[in-house]
């Protein structure tokens, strides 16, 4: 499904070089080879998870990179499409980062940023049952606007904002197994006695599931353009 809203937003070249800044275990890889059919690189600060994507999402078209949004190992004006997905709210300098992002972009690439950005009423499926977490989260976001004037300070062009509903798991049991492992970020700052009552009582909900529900989330994803 995000294939496909890449898509849409991606320049009409073929084929096109592709970079996904925090890349993570390389979900979108494989995938994102077989859309766009050129050089796609996955940038990723943590060793850990670049082993993973490596291990798990080899394909010949993908190089997995140290690296992060401040500091993109790659050539200047070389990518077509850069994706930052659920990423920038990691980013502790924004301002180099937007600067390195714009760099490695050709002109006439896209960069779409997908995420939460604060005052925009997107909860995660997880807000209702860690309210402090939903709290600390959106203080730690940037606004759409505040984007906008970061991307753009580099000489990015703001095209539009794509509200994107997305399945995220299959059931709300699935969905509790999930989030009992606790691997989300925004959980970090949680005591173990907040975390443990939020896991009850997603997991009461989880119980009372009749048959199998899938949970959706809304995300945002802001599209600029390089100009030509
Ligand atoms: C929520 S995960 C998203 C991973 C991947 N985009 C996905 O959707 O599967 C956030 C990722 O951002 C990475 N990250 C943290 N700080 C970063 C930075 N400064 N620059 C780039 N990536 C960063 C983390 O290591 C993690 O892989």
């Amino acid at each position: 499904m995000w294939l496909d809203v890449f898509r849409k937003h991606a320049c009409p070249v073929a084929p096109q070089c592709v970079l996904d800044v925090g890349c993570g275990t390389g979900v979108f890889e494989p995938a994102l080879a077989h859309a766009f059919g050129g050089t796609i690189f996955g940038v990723e600060p943590s060793e850990h998870m670049r082993l993973i994507a490596q291990r798990v999402r080899s394909h010949p078209l993908v190089t997995y990179l140290d690296g992060s949004a401040e500091r993109i190992p790659v050539p200047d004006r070389s990518c077509d499409l850069v994706l930052m997905y659920l990423v920038l709210q990691h980013v502790s300098d924004r301002p180099t980062a937007a600067k390195e992002v714009s760099r490695v972009m050709k002109p006439g690439g896209r960069l779409l940023i997908a995420g939460r950005f604060s005052g925009e009423r997107t909860p995660r499926a997880w807000s209702c049952y860690f309210p402090r977490a939903d709290e600390l989260e959106e203080l730690s976001v940037p606004s759409h606007d505040q984007t906008k004037a970061m991307f753009e300070k580099p000489g990015l062009r703001f095209l539009e904002t794509e509200r994107v509903r997305f399945k995220i798991c299959g059931s709300l049991r699935d969905y509790f197994q999930r989030v009992r492992l606790r691997t989300a970020s925004a959980f970090d700052h949680l005591t173990d006695e907040e975390f443990a009552s939020g896991v009850a009582h997603l997991e009461a909900d989880a119980d009372r599931e009749s048959y199998p529900q899938p949970v959706f989330q809304d995300a945002d994803l802001m599209v600029f353009e390089k100009p030509a």
